[in-house]
């Protein structure tokens, strides 16, 4: 495997398998079994996968977790290689924003919504970043987790405005066996956070159920939704909401395809999870 934080490195590895499919998985490290189910999903559909690990700092705002956020570099670098990944692309912030950095990319409306109502220059920091590594590496196809659903959608919808070559390819969910969703974030959890983080994804999961039975008022559904999780203790809602999973809109009356969402603060952690209702699919 190798390791690469130059961009003429990184542009002749890749030119070098050129002939093979190459992936990207994109990451901000503080690697998890969800980051490693997208390499094996790679590996899976590609011949040449390339991982970035990256805490970028324009996703973060003021009084964000940027300098806390883990960064456990020896740790991933093995990760990546038990894992099968065939190049790891680690630039420093100084490579990918110069001081005279003055160009991004914002997809608007898609972004001022949910996530973007509370972390307002959020995605603006994702979609450049993203667009950036997509242009350095040249991907075939790129492996985004649906845990981020907004972010998923987000440069789905950047990757087609802007004509990019690439496929971007969403990837379920990866829970601990209790239902939390992994992320990087659950390692500032305390043991009694941990537990109150659960209801995050108990109460997504009990929303399907009730979706997927037949519930028909949804305003009702996305009420209650909201009004259980805002009345846990030591749960502090942002949002919990059901939307259009296209367009992310709000939605009163059920169709056949919806997506749950919430986001939340546990003590000073915050987290976000959500699931997709298919009221079709086959249970
Ligand atoms: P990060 O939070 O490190 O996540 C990297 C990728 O792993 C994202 O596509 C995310 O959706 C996916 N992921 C995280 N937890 C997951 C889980 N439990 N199951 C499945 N996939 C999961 O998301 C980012 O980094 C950044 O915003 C990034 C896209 C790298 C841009 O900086």
């Amino acid at each position: 495997m190798q390791v690469v934080e130059d961009v003429g490195e990184l542009r002749d590895a890749v030119l070098s398998r050129r002939a093979d499919v190459v992936g990207l998985v994109p990451t901000m490290g503080a690697l998890h079994e969800g980051h490693l189910s997208l390499v094996e999903r790679a590996r899976r559909e590609c011949g040449f996968v390339v991982a970035s690990i990256f805490v970028n700092p324009t996703q973060f705002g003021a009084g964000e977790d940027y300098d806390q956020y883990p960064r456990p570099l020896e740790a991933d670098r093995a990760a990546c290689r038990d894992a099968g990944v065939d190049l790891v692309f680690e630039p420093t912030a100084e490579l990918l924003y110069p001081a005279d950095f003055k160009t991004y990319v914002e997809v608007e409306g898609l972004s001022g919504v949910l996530e973007g109502i509370h972390r307002p220059t959020h995605f603006r920091g994702v979609t450049t970043v993203v667009a950036k590594l997509l242009n350095l590496v040249q991907p075939d196809k790129a492996f985004f987790g649906r845990k981020d659903y907004q972010q998923l959608m987000l440069i789905r919808r950047m990757v087609r405005d802007l004509d990019m070559p690439v496929e971007i390819v969403g990837c379920p969910t990866v829970r601990e066996e209790d239902g939390l969703a992994m992320s990087s974030r659950n390692a500032y959890l305390s043991k009694e956070e941990r537990t109150t983080a659960l209801a995050l994804s108990r109460e997504l999961h009990t929303v399907r159920d009730l979706l997927v039975s037949g519930a028909h008022d949804v305003s009702t559904e996305r009420r209650l939704f909201a009004e259980r999780l805002a009345a846990t203790p030591g749960v502090e809602l942002d949002y919990a909401t059901i939307c259009d999973p296209e367009s992310l809109e709000e939605l009163d009356r059920p169709q056949s395809r919806m997506v749950a969402l919430v986001a939340a603060r546990v003590g000073s952690t915050r987290l976000i999870d959500n699931v997709l209702v298919e009221l079709d699919a086959p249970n």
